[in-house]
């Protein structure tokens, strides 16, 4: 771990100025600096850089931060990267502390696999471009493919000579160890013999999230059919094919700005597009996306884009990938090429614009695009027609969200002429399996941590598991109550909001009225009254004497208490420091997710805006929470009701409990806004 010394010089050497102005033009404007954002599309600037703050404003976006979070922000740097960026730009040397001998080790050995890649990139690329075959072989094949030497430049392609021992010649003569050789899969060995794996073959490096090369993919310029036409690494401990996807460094940021991701199948589809300007593009590289790869882009925006070529059984033989992409609550479209051409051929044959103007002309929502793919071939065969039907829902099913589901059911039911009621009770069955199903992996993976760990992930609180259903298919409504299941924590999104806010503005100050008894008359008075964020939340949550079900959320929770109480600040350097690798990684995200205040209003940029949003958006979280909690709490009571009744017991304190429980709600939506000093 990077020690508490090294990142306080990091902090007092670097210039927001300067780290911001090497990615954003900025332009002088008083004593700060101001420039469009570069997290939106926008035509009057609403990005500023204030270095006697040290920090960056973007109302467009509503990110803000000091040069590290913008690193995260903009770069997507994690916090250990976006410090070591920090470091290595100022020349400031890093200490570690707490590294065992053993972390050490397998660090050095990481460290080495990626050295020696990073060698073989810059040897792939010299050969291409410096050498007579490189150039007269490689070069001349990427150039008639259409490649600029820009695109060959970013996405750092090579060539590797058609000679048994090229490359391994000059990495031995460098002193590289054949043993990592072998690993990253650079080398063959055979009968003691040693070789170069990817002889003759085009290079096409797959880069990490922070452009280092992992893994390379060869392409054969022969057009024998016999020779696989890639070759690419084996997994190695830097390179997890599943974990990755392709062009993602040099995406990273126009997904942010575009909000959306498209996806194509491979190298040269990312590099054509890229290429016409469009740069929010990745491949998954040939195979069915994984749950990792989802999660991944993810982390960039909710809305993927899959670009198609128009053949049938590939479009059929990917609905399942894309099924992983809706379950993660993601928003999925679908652009459809014509038959016979990807997209790079087709980006080839329109140009920039047009390809463009295709893409958004033509994409369209992934159910309704699946529906009326298989809608196609059904026909008027009955057995056909249910099997379509189960094969919809269960896409519809895999939607997190109940609304966007109801749409869905209302459209197919359009689509597929079969009566609303009908789809739905389908749906709830789907879902049921699903939920089920989860469930079962869930407690599965828990066992498995439980079996490697001592101390697993908390297992949720018992008192979540939600009463078995006896009743047969619910009305849509009720799904919410129904997914109550383990680990499924009702008041996420609300926990969340509350953790996300203490952590982006604990320390900043807001206006808030409060009451508070008169001394002397003993009658209650409004006032309004200066805190900061951090304190405000902390002491209205504790007053009220409400926990956090989520056990990560709760112990940030815990920390920001305890920093407040001793430093009257939030420290969140101290906090993305924390020791945990999931802590540390949840801190992250919450700080550099997309995060706007509701209804930001985006023309205003006035300060005293600013604060009265982050006032509303204070009081907002935390009226959802505690109507939330309350929620759940009249839930609760509401099965405990059931039960007490349907085994004769005595319900009258339980339907008291129910009329205090309704009052509280009612009582807390009149005070909304105003906060009870007690
Ligand atoms: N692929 C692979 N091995 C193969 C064929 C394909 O790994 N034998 C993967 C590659 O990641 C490739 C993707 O599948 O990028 C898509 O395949 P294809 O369309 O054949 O390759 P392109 O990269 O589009 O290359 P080209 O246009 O040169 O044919
Ligand atoms: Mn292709």
């Amino acid at each position: 771990m990077i020690t508490r010394q090294t990142i306080d010089i990091i902090m007092a050497e670097a210039r927001i100025e300067e780290v911001v102005g090497d990615f954003v033009h900025l332009k002088k404007s008083g004593s700060s600096y101001k420039a469009l954002s570069p997290f939106s599309n926008e035509k009057t600037p609403s990005f500023f850089v204030s270095p006697s703050k040290g920090i960056f404003k973007d109302f467009s976006s509503g990110k803000g931060g000091n040069a590290v979070t913008f690193l995260m922000d903009h770069e997507q740097m994690t916090y250990p990267e976006a410090l070591r960026y920090l470091a290595k730009k100022y020349n400031i040397p890093i200490e570690e502390e707490n590294v065992s001998d053993e972390q050490k080790e397998e660090q050095n050995k990481r460290e080495s696999l990626y050295i020696v890649n990073d060698y073989a990139q810059e040897f792939f690329q010299e050969q291409l471009l410096k050498t007579e075959a490189g150039k007269a072989i490689g070069l001349s094949y990427f150039k008639e493919r259409g490649f600029t030497e820009e695109t060959i430049q970013t996405f750092k392609l090579g060539y590797s000579p058609d000679e048994w021992d090229a490359f391994l010649k000059s990495a031995e003569s460098k002193g590289y160890k054949t043993e990592y050789l072998l690993e990253t899969g650079l080398i063959k060995e055979r009968d003691t013999k040693k070789y170069d794996t990817y002889r003759g073959r085009v290079i096409f490096p797959i880069h990490n999230l922070s452009g280092r090369p992992i893994g390379f993919g060869a392409r054969t310029l022969k057009t024998d059919k016999k020779i696989p036409k890639y070759l690419n690494s084996p997994e190695s401990e830097i390179y997890h094919k599943s974990k990755i996807v392709y062009g993602i460094y040099q995406a990273k940021s126009a997904i942010v700005k575009e909000d959306n991701c498209l996806l194509v199948e491979g190298y040269t589809d990312v590099l054509a597009l890229h290429q016409a300007g469009i740069k929010n593009v990745v491949a998954s590289s040939g195979t069915a996306l994984t749950e990792d790869q989802v999660r991944l882009v993810k982390r960039y925006t909710n809305n993927v884009t899959i670009l198609y070529d128009g053949d049938p059984a590939g479009i059929k033989a990917s609905f399942r990938g894309i099924d992983l992409i809706l379950e993660e609550g993601m928003n999925v479209k679908v652009v459809l090429f014509p038959e016979g051409e990807d997209p790079d051929s087709f980006s080839k044959k329109l140009g920039a614009e047009e390809l463009n103007e295709y893409i958004s002309e033509n994409s369209k929502d992934f159910i309704r695009f699946k529906t009326s793919v298989l809608i196609d071939e059904v026909g008027d065969d009955p057995m056909k027609r249910t099997n379509l039907i189960h094969d919809i829902v269960n896409s519809i099913a895999l939607i997190p969200d109940h609304i966007a589901r109801s749409i869905y059911t209302k459209e197919c039911s359009n689509l597929l002429d079969i009566s609303e009621k009908a789809l739905i009770s389908e749906l709830n069955k789907a879902r049921r399996k699903w939920i089920d199903k989860k469930k079962v992996e869930r407690e599965r993976a828990a066992e498995r941590s439980q079996a490697r760990q001592q101390q697993p992930d908390l297992p949720p609180p018992p008192d979540f598991i939600p009463p078995p259903s006896e009743e047969g298919p619910q009305p849509i409504e009720e799904w919410d109550r129904e997914e109550m299941s383990p680990s499924i924590n009702p008041a996420e999104y609300q926990e969340k909001d509350i953790v996300r806010l203490l952590l982006n503005y604990g320390n900043h100050d807001i206006q808030v009225k409060v009451l508070r008894e008169d001394e002397d008359t003993g009658k209650e008075q409004e006032e309004e009254v200066l805190v900061s964020v951090g304190s405000f939340i902390i002491h209205d949550i504790i007053n009220d004497d409400l926990n956090f079900l989520d056990q990560t959320y709760q112990e940030i929770f815990d920390m920001c208490t305890e920093m407040l109480e001793e430093n009257d600040e939030i420290n969140i350097h101290q906090l993305t420091q924390h020791e945990s690798d999931k802590m540390r990684s949840t801190i992250a995200d919450l700080l550099t997710e997309k995060y706007e205040l509701h209804e930001w209003d985006k023309r205003e940029i006035y300060v005293s805006t600013e604060d009265m949003k982050l006032q509303k958006a204070v009081q907002g979280a935390l009226y959802s929470f505690k109507t939330k909690k309350i929620e759940h709490l009249i839930h609760e009571n509401q099965q405990e009701l059931k039960k007490a009744y349907s085994k004769g017991e005595d319900i009258l304190p339980i339907l008291e409990a129910q009329t205090q429980l309704e009052k509280v709600k009612i009582e807390l939506s009149k005070l909304q806004g105003i906060t009870i000093l007690r």
